[in-house]
């Protein structure tokens, strides 16, 4: 089992249930982040003697090694960011910023992480002329694509922003139809693909995506390492972010040109020890038996289990699709209904996550930053979120089954 992989978990007295939140990490991802600082610590692109050589070919073969692992065709389609937000922001700022216009639409999707909504709501609205709409999803937590198409027909769509997966409703959503059917009404496509990534295999290049973004620390990889991946098309396209340092091919007093993408969306310098220890990470996955795939089938099978064990415990409302196709079963949220209280009553939530700490289950419980879905489209005032990756084992489940079991009785 991986699980004496991952230093943090070998001896642990918990089960750790809250992967979606941030993933444990590997020994070789530790590993890989300390040889960087104890063999190869310079500042890539900056200098010429040997370490700092080394340290730019280290910082490429990662770029490589990590654009392969998401089926970007060149690793030039992939900058290096700190995560999934900066990655939207970017996209936010140095692309739709610059390509969109008055009267453009800006589609999103009611089960977004604030992080897919926030960046749109800052650029739109106001003197913008840009408008923002978050596309509805049916009960069962399933994306409306009538509704998507509906508003194609209406607007001037432009960019269509959505998750793989919903961090909440564990939804996986339907990526290559969104795709097609965007392509068809000349709109772009970006992917939050937090959720996704490192848990099942991701091609960026079969899903046709124009913009997918990740962070490292979901996939195992180190925290402040992260992607966006730029489709070939869009790289002329792209304005820039940030400003400064290796970014920039040429300054005046005046003015500045900037380099190509990727680089243009790399100002100052990069947290390099965390890209190679992400790196490490696509390693470690890429090694897992039958790798991404074998990584799905596992977290398949434990989501499966921990999804029928829930749905027998009473007063437990699970969210979300669950086992079927439109669905991803590494997140897993539900409400718990507490002395007649409806709703999921957020503090009974908490109450119930906090009492499940105390015995050695660690779950998320609250909004999940989704509080449009959470509040205005489910009318919850919270839940509780089991979330798994390849380290979680069938005693995981059980402890958190018979621990709920027990407090919910009370
Ligand atoms: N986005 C992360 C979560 O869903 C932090 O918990």
């Amino acid at each position: 089992m991986p699980t004496k992989d991952f230093p943090l978990l070998s001896c642990a007295a918990f089960a750790y249930l809250d992967s979606s939140a941030t993933a444990q990490k590997p020994q070789s991802v530790i590993d890989a982040v300390t040889n960087f600082y104890v063999h190869d610590n310079a500042n890539p692109y900056r200098s010429l003697y040997p370490l700092a050589e080394r340290a730019t070919e280290a910082y490429e073969a990662a770029r490589g090694s990590i654009a392969k692992f998401i089926g970007a065709k060149t690793p030039s389609c992939l900058a290096f960011t700190s995560g999934t937000t900066m990655s939207i922001n970017v996209v936010a700022h140095a692309w739709a910023k610059k390509n969109l216009q008055k009267g453009d639409t800006i589609l999103s999707t009611i089960m977004e992480h604030h992080a897919n909504i926030v960046p749109w709501q800052n650029i739109t609205g106001c003197d913008s002329g840009l408008d923002l709409q978050l596309i509805n999803m049916y009960d069962n937590g399933i994306l409306d694509l009538e509704d998507m198409e509906a508003r194609f027909k209406i607007f001037n769509v432009k960019l269509v922003c959505v998750t793989h997966v919903s961090n909440v409703l564990g939804t996986l959503n339907p990526i290559k139809e969104i795709v097609k059917m965007a392509h068809r009404y000349k709109a772009a496509v970006l992917v939050d693909g937090a959720q996704a990534i490192g848990h099942m295999p991701v091609n960026v290049s079969r899903l046709g995506v124009d913009f997918y973004a990740f962070s490292g620390h979901k996939m195992l990889g180190p925290m402040g390492s992260g992607g966006l991946y730029i489709a070939p098309q869009r790289h002329a396209e792209m304005g820039i972010m940030f400003a400064g340092g290796d970014m920039i091919s040429r300054v005046t007093k005046k003015k500045a040109w900037f380099k190509p993408v990727p680089y243009r969306l790399e100002a100052g310098t990069q947290s390099v020890a965390d890209i190679i220890g992400l790196e490490a990470a696509t390693e470690y996955l890429n090694n897992f038996p039958n790798g991404l795939k074998g990584v799905k089938t596992y977290i398949n099978q434990l989501g499966k289990y921990a999804w029928k064990k829930l749905k027998k415990i009473p007063n437990i409302k699970l969210l979300g699709p669950g086992p079927g196709k439109d669905w991803a079963s590494s997140v897993i949220s539900f409400t718990f209904d507490h002395d007649g209280a409806s709703n999921g009553e957020r503090i009974k939530n908490q109450d119930l996550a906090t009492e499940l700490g105390k015995h050695g289950i660690y779950v998320r419980s609250g909004l999940f930053c989704a509080q449009p879905l959470i509040e205005e489209r489910l009318g919850l005032k919270g839940a509780v979120r089991v979330s798994l990756h390849l380290y979680n084992t069938v005693s995981d489940i059980d402890r958190l089954i018979e621990q709920l079991l027990l407090i919910t009785k009370k």
